[in-house]
């Protein structure tokens, strides 16, 4: 059966089709929930979100769902550039983006902002919820914390763009690694290298990653229907990560207008720039970034997202969406579904035929 794999048995879910999570407002409880309850495995990303929020969101997704679900936190890297990020730099960030933010009337903010999380504090409130699931991103999680997560019977999953990060992955108690390939939408998620010098597509990711590691390995990156994600099961992928397609549907906490965009033509055109928030990320194109990324120096994450959010704010008022970040991946198939069971059922029934077109060749 082409949905049974190691990777549907550790996650203890039916189909190998997992919604990817995402951070800040884009993850909802309803579309975790939907696709959980379906079969696959829902998602919530947490990075945003204080101990507090954490266990909330997490009292409502257990409401919601009684089948397998996953957490998601960002693990800090080691050496963080905002670590480095002093007075100095602040003032040369200023000096920058003074015309810019005078261009529409406000003024550059004042003093440098503070990031209030923690990641301690996120994984303490993840373990009192003890979720079926969660996965890491940018790193290796803490071992003690592997270790008191799978106490709990939790399995853990971790991101590699690179062989390298997933050589090091492998050493670990990670149960399943993620292939990241360059096409994902939202933040590159790599910890090794540069995320510039880390942009291996998905396929060769994969293939790379599968012929010398035997951890289960799920895709991820630029997977849009049934056909692609066949290509990558066939290949031996243990499960699917689609993010961008469901982020287009009704259920994901995306705006309206994200979602048309996404369902748009303009989806077609995407690139990776950290100029929105500090780090590397894939977004539909837009001019902010275009007419930006040569010129403009940027403050680490996530000091420059917080930077930029009052201006943000104010091409959001003026109407002035091509200057906006609208994550997306590299669409490997034009985005048609609007609701999350619609994309779901026809994820399956797409790969169903092909699954049984290969058995009765
Ligand atoms: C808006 C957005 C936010 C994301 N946030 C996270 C996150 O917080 N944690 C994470 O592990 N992955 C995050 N991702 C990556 C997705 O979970 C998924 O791996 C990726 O979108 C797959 O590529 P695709 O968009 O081409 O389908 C995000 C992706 C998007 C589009």
């Amino acid at each position: 059966m082409w949905n049974k794999t190691k990777a549907t048995q550790l996650l203890n879910i039916k189909y190998p089709i997992i919604q990817g999570p995402f951070g800040g407002s884009f993850s909802s409880v309803k579309l975790l929930s939907t696709v959980s309850n379906l079969g696959g495995l829902g998602s919530f990303g947490l990075n945003s979100f204080s101990h507090e929020q954490i266990l909330e969101i997490g009292s409502a997704i257990k409401k919601a769902t009684s089948k397998p679900y996953n957490l998601n936190l960002w693990v800090p890297l080691k050496s963080d550039p905002v670590h480095r990020f002093k007075e100095q730099d602040y003032n040369a960030w200023k000096d920058t983006y003074d015309p810019i933010f005078r261009e529409v009337d406000l003024s550059i903010p004042a003093a440098m902002p503070k990031n209030e999380l923690n990641f301690e504090d996120q994984l303490e409130a993840v373990l009192k919820l003890r979720p079926p699931v969660v996965s890491f991103i940018f790193g290796i999680p803490p071992l003690e914390a592997i270790k008191e997560l799978k106490k709990n019977g939790t399995t853990i999953i971790a991101a590699a763009t690179t062989i390298e990060e997933a050589l090091l992955l492998n050493d670990t108690e990670v149960d399943i690694m993620i292939a990241t390939g360059k096409e994902a939408g939202g933040h590159r998620p790599s910890f090794l290298n540069a995320a510039e010098n880390s942009l291996q597509s998905t396929e060769d990711l994969l293939k790379l990653i599968l012929a010398k590691l035997d951890k289960p390995i799920i895709a991820a990156g630029g997977i849009s229907n049934g056909e692609i994600a066949w290509k990558y099961l066939e290949m031996g992928a243990g499960a699917v990560q689609l993010g961008t397609a469901f982020l287009a549907t009704h259920e994901s906490g995306a705006t309206l207008e994200h979602k048309e965009l996404l369902l748009s033509k303009n989806s077609y055109s995407t690139e990776l720039s950290k100029i929105f928030t500090g780090r590397l990320a894939r977004t539909i194109t837009n001019s902010f970034s275009i007419d930006s990324l040569e010129k403009l120096i940027h403050a680490p994450y996530p000091l420059q997202s917080k930077l930029l959010s009052p201006l943000m704010k104010k091409y959001k008022e003026n109407g002035w969406g091509e200057k906006l970040a609208f994550w997306a991946g590299e669409p490997s198939a034009i985005l048609t579904k609007r609701s999350t069971e619609s994309l779901f059922e026809s994820l399956i029934q797409e790969i169903e035929l092909l699954a049984l077109k290969k058995k009765g060749a």
